[in-house]
């Protein structure tokens, strides 16, 4: 498990990857890109810092973990982006514990889940999100980010 802060102003966004994501950089490249975890939320941070938006990173290959941040949420974040691995297919606790989280959240992946194999196309989190963003690589996270500060009205474009 490891967490990372940024302490400048703005909005809290609470950055969440689950089970395997912290095998970025040894996973498949032609669907996942060649960033390590660690280089990809560097640059969610610094896109996070250019858009006026605050970042506190998670992950865990622990489904429990994982639910157990959803539930200290509460008066920690603003707004959640998450992309739960695997998880998004089948884990029903973690849709239920980011229900109890009740912050505006974002789905992510980094490949495009739609177009791979059918129990990809599953998603336990989609309805309780405003949004979801996949296949477009690390760029998408950025999208996110723009997308998150527009739904929380921040948007200074
Ligand atoms: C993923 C897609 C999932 O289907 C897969 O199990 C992952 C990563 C993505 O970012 O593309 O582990 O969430």
């Amino acid at each position: 498990m490891s967490t990372r802060s940024d302490s400048d102003g703005g909005p809290r966004v609470e950055v969440m990857h689950g089970v395997n994501l912290n095998q970025l950089g040894r996973r498949d490249p032609l669907l996942y890109g060649t960033l390590t975890l660690a280089e990809l939320e560097r640059r969610i941070a610094d896109d996070a810092r250019d858009l006026g938006l605050r970042t506190r990173f998670f992950h865990t290959n622990h489904e429990g973990a994982f639910v157990e941040r959803l539930h200290a949420l509460e008066g920690q974040a603003d707004a959640i982006l998450l992309n739960p691995g695997s998880w998004t297919h089948y884990a029903w606790a973690i849709r239920d514990a980011l229900e109890i989280a009740a912050l505006p959240a974002l789905e992510i992946h980094l490949s495009d889940v739609e177009s791979r194999e059918p129990w990809r196309r599953v998603s336990v989190i989609r309805e309780l999100c405003f949004a979801t963003i996949s296949g477009r690589g690390p760029d998408g996270y950025r999208d996110a980010l723009a997308l998150l500060r527009e739904h929380l009205g921040q948007d200074r474009s």
